[in-house]
């Protein structure tokens, strides 16, 4: 990996654990600065001491997405204590059947950040944002319940962002994982164990791979390291003409939809 991302500050939200500690570590290894950005301020802060072993100056911010007020604090904060926030990295999200706290967290935690983020990227004539979306964003099998539908949201807002910002150098693009081994997946595999009379690996990580064995083409599931890398990339002037777009990191899961 470069160090493409040398004096770069860079906020993941939800940072603290899962695809978005992949992330940090990524952005750091590449050298940027960064602040995870994290309702989990225990967890935030272990991570933080992690990352600091590559890059020092690396901060945690207990931060609810859900909350716009604590969003404009963490984004004034880091400007005055770091000067700017080259990097924005959209990642925290739940599952939920609860359409407020889904629409609140995985599409309006997204909005606010952006909002919130976007003036001082303006001011600077540089930024990169890069949404978590997630492949359920597509796939009809996944109903239209308030997780994909939030998805989905996300997705639609990439793309009118990208162009609202095209003048600006500020490039918006999303990454959909596919199926990442995380909290938030062991959650979902507990809760389909005991909805789901068909499934009969009662092992988590197995029940896991055995509901996902069908739905990825290339048959295995992603690592967080595989949506850091990615998200590293967009991160970087590699991709300065990338905009709008969604990278799937899903096995070819996308080619089933
Ligand atoms: N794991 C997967 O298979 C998968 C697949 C597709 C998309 N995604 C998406 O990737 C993102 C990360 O998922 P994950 O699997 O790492 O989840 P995770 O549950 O393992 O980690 C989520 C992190 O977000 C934080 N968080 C939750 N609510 C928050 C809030 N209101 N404010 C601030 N932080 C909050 C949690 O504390 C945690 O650190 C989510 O947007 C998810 O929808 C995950």
């Amino acid at each position: 990996m470069t160090k493409s991302l040398i004096g770069k500050i860079a906020i993941v939200t939800g940072g603290a654990e899962g695809i978005g500690k992949g992330i940090a570590l990524s952005l750091a290894k590449s050298g940027a600065t960064l602040v995870i950005a994290d309702l989990n301020e225990e967890k935030a802060i272990s991570t933080k001491l992690e990352i600091n072993k590559l890059s020092p100056k690396s901060a945690a911010m207990k931060v609810d997405v859900a909350k716009k007020t604590e969003i404009e604090e963490c984004v004034t904060r880091v400007i005055s204590e770091f000067g700017q926030v080259d990097i924005l990295v959209n990642n925290a999200g739940i599952y939920t059947d609860d359409w407020e706290a889904s629409l609140s967290i995985n599409i309006m935690g997204v909005v606010n950040f952006c909002e919130s983020t976007i003036p001082h990227m303006q001011s600077r004539e540089y930024g990169k944002i890069i949404n978590i979306g997630s492949m359920s964003a597509h796939a009809a099998r996944n109903l239209g319940g308030p997780y994909p539908t939030s998805k989905a949201a996300v997705l639609r807002y990439t793309k009118g962002l990208a162009y609202e910002l095209r003048n600006n150098n500020i490039n918006v693009n999303a990454v959909c994982p596919g199926a990442v081994w995380t909290s938030f997946q062991k959650g979902l595999q507990a809760q389909s164990i005991e909805n789901d009379e068909t499934i009969i690996d009662t092992n988590l990580y197995d029940s896991f791979l055995q509901k996902y064995s069908d739905v990825i083409p290339m048959g295995r599931p992603q690592t967080t390291d595989d949506i850091g890398h990615t998200v590293e990339f967009l991160s970087s002037d590699s991709s300065k003409n990338i905009t709008g777009q969604c990278i799937h990191v899903d096995g070819g899961a996308i080619l089933r939809d």
